[in-house]
């Protein structure tokens, strides 16, 4: 926890001993692990100087998903002006910065090899500590950033196009993923449907916003708990529950209620989300929960959480929308951590697509 009372002096208060710090730590963020190119700077593990994203989305948009060839060219393209951005945004000289966080998994490999290249090459010519960040870990960190006063343990539900994990956050650099999804990640299920629906790419915020004017109960689409006390979801029968009714909807020669899809289909994910996460609380004795990644700026999921929360008497967290979705800050906040905890990685650190939370 950051003490904050002098400036400039820092106190871990938590983890392995105590750990003082008499100046300033400057991270720089670099986060390509899909389509987004960003690079942020993060004072002190919890002040955004910076936080530049420029999003491939208008380019992958025309194919409905994001071609990863593209999106490591246009990495590429992009890696050196977004991070001459960030450090002119943040006024503050490249040999200023004490470490360069970079996400190296999971993600999409040719795409983790631009921002991991090139955090390489600045640790190496700047000789500044390396920390390679698992993906996760920074949307987790984006909490820290938006919320001074949050310190783990607390239970985080991470949410994005990718992953849909229940992970109890045991310290800043410790995890324990109590459930996962089975099949298809919350986002990618928005995603998919949204497809069918024809609203476009990315789906999320589509469905978001349609769902606004529809009727959540009009269509009961099935929720998916598994009966044997575990935490894991599963959305690929819902998503196939959707693509059956909008068949039978065609070929009755009816006209689909967009609104009422979007609106049914969001309330079961976000049911069986808000559930599952709350048991998990429980089960940790852990009062505090925290949303994370691109799912989590859904307004449905937020209304709930915030909702169930209250009623549990638990203390309830999410990112603003800009760090919910993929961002370099989380990244750096994240480094700054582990960097805390003497986490430094070698420079021939390589991109690991596959990466498990917690693994190092
Ligand atoms: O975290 P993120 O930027 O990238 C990954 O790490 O995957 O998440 C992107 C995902 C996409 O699937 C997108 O459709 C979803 O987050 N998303 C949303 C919303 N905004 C973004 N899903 C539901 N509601 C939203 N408002
Ligand atoms: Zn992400």
């Amino acid at each position: 926890m950051l003490d904050g009372k002098e400036p400039g002096l820092h106190v871990l208060q938590k983890g392995e001993g105590r750990c003082q710090i008499l100046k300033d730590i400057l991270i720089l963020g670099i986060e390509t692990s899909c389509d987004e190119t960003s690079a942020a700077v993060v004072k002190n593990g919890r002040e955004v100087l910076s936080n530049v994203i420029s999003s491939q989305v208008s380019v992958h948009q025309k194919y409905g998903g994001v071609v990863p060839e593209i999106a490591s060219r246009k990495h590429v393209e992009l890696i050196l002006p977004v991070i001459n951005q960030s450090l002119e945004e943040a006024g503050v000289d490249i040999r200023r910065i004490d470490a360069v966080g970079v996400t190296y998994g999971p993600g999409l490999v040719g795409a983790l090899l631009v921002g991991l290249s090139a955090a390489k090459a600045l640790a190496f010519a700047l000789d500044k500590p390396l920390v390679g960040v698992h993906h996760i870990e920074g949307h987790i960190a984006a909490n820290y950033l938006d919320h001074r006063d949050l310190v783990p343990p607390f239970l985080c539900l991470v949410v994005s196009g990718g992953h849909t994990h229940i992970v109890c956050v045991k310290d800043y650099d410790q995890f324990e993923i109590m459930g996962q999804t089975r099949d298809d990640a919350a986002g990618e299920a928005f995603d998919k449907v949204a497809r069918a629906l024809g609203l476009g790419y990315p789906g999320g915020p589509l469905i978001d916003k349609a769902a606004a004017s529809g009727n959540g109960s009009a269509i009961d689409f099935p929720r998916v708990y598994f009966d044997d006390g575990s935490l894991d979801f599963s959305f690929s029968g819902l998503k196939t529950a959707v693509l059956n009714y909008l068949n039978g909807m065609e070929q009755k020669g009816l006209k689909c209620p967009v609104e009422d899809v979007s609106a049914s289909f969001q309330q079961a994910v976000v049911e069986v989300l808000v559930n599952n996460t709350l048991k998990a609380a429980g089960l940790k004795n852990l009062n505090k929960i925290a949303l994370a990644g691109g799912v989590a700026a859904n307004s449905a999921l937020r209304n709930l959480m915030k909702i169930r929360a209250k009623e549990s008497g638990f203390s309830f967290y999410y990112p603003g929308i800009v760090l919910c979705t993929d961002n370099a800050a989380m990244i750096a906040c994240a480094a700054y951590y582990e960097l805390m905890r003497g986490n430094r990685s070698e420079l021939w650190l390589n991109a690991v697509p596959g990466l498990k939370l917690g693994e190092k």
